[in-house]
């Protein structure tokens, strides 16, 4: 393999730089040339292609977000669209192309490998909602930013001895309620992946109450999507002043943590590998801190991998 391409695709997440700089510099290492796709599949369409060195991926692995910028293309999810992007590839002489997203951009990837283009996926989001792999790219760098965002929230929720009712991001998934809830000390973690009772919910909100708890932090995953819902029957049933806040896309930036620059590392160093192997339609990932790679078609078969384990340790040490 001469040529290499490397893009990266869907919401962005810290850590896809770390993960353009492995994938570069691995490449090199092996003499292998690397060009980076601007915009994702939708800059691949109009060949916004441009030669990496060594030095255009110098001073990236701390910085958030991604330097060959990110977008979601419709003309890729057409048939004519993706032939045009393999034809694009081919005119730039790139046999294998490491794409960074998540899973409509491992689709893509595995489409793009039926044209007879080499594709490695690596999971860069921070929804952590691809079941094949423990975690992905950005979903710790996310977390953190959760918490610093609900200890803020927790003192001055305390001074007004009010419900706090938080929202965050992970499309369907509860992963990063169910992490930042445990490690915020949430009094209650609402998640799409499990029925949730209001009562219940009340109940150990007063309980607490009677035993001089001044705050409650509830966490609500986006798929739930009843935030204010919520707060309204706190405030209700509890006389308690609820709050809502909506984290949003501050989620998605900062410099990424030290976990996730490691596992970035590590998986763009491995994408390189099997596509020097003469691999096609993988994707990497993470499973008891070993690099693992997939088929992408049977990664993406892999169902939820909610842990009940962890679900059950939030509840027993909530209230
Ligand atoms: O997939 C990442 C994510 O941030 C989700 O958590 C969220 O639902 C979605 O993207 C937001 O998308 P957009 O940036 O298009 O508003």
């Amino acid at each position: 393999m001469k040529t290499i391409g490397v893009l990266t695709s869907g919401g962005d997440s810290p850590g896809m730089n770390a993960a353009i700089r492995a994938v570069v510099r691995t490449a090199l290492q092996n003499n292998i040339r690397v060009v980076g796709i601007q915009r994702g599949y939708s800059g691949l369409i109009n060949g916004e292609i441009t030669e990496l060195t060594r030095d255009s991926v110098s001073d990236i692995i701390q910085r958030g977000g991604t330097i060959l910028k990110t977008a979601r293309s419709n003309t890729f999810r057409t048939e004519e669209g993706r032939r045009r992007a393999a034809d694009v590839l081919k005119v730039f002489g790139v046999e294998g192309l490491v794409v960074v997203g998540g899973d409509g951009s491992f689709m893509g990837a595995k489409l793009l490998s039926d044209l007879g283009v080499a594709t490695i996926g690596l999971p860069g989001t921070i929804d952590n909602d691809l079941a094949y792999t423990d975690y992905t790219i950005g979903f710790d760098t996310a977390l953190n930013t959760v918490i610093d965002a609900v200890n803020k929230l927790k003192d001055t929720s305390s001074s007004h001895e009010r419900a706090s009712v938080v929202e965050v991001m992970g499309r369907n998934c509860g992963d990063i309620a169910l992490y930042s809830g445990l490690a915020g000390g949430a009094e209650s973690i609402i998640l799409p992946e499990k029925p949730f009772d209001m009562d219940e919910l009340c109940r150990g909100i007063l309980e607490g109450k009677m035993r001089g708890k001044l705050h409650n932090l509830i966490m609500v995953a986006e798929g739930v999507g009843k935030a204010e819902e919520i707060a309204k029957k706190i405030e209700d049933i509890t006389g308690i002043e609820a709050r809502v806040t909506k984290l949003g896309h501050i989620q998605r930036g900062g410099s990424p943590t030290v976990a996730d620059r490691v596992l970035a590392t590590r998986m763009g160093y491995r994408a390189v590998e099997l596509l020097r192997e003469g691999k096609s339609a993988r994707v990497v990932g993470i499973k008891n801190n070993k690099i693992i790679d997939l088929d992408i078609t049977e990664a993406l078969a892999i169902e939820s991998k909610f842990d009940e384990d962890l679900f059950k340790i939030a509840e027993t040490i909530s209230y």
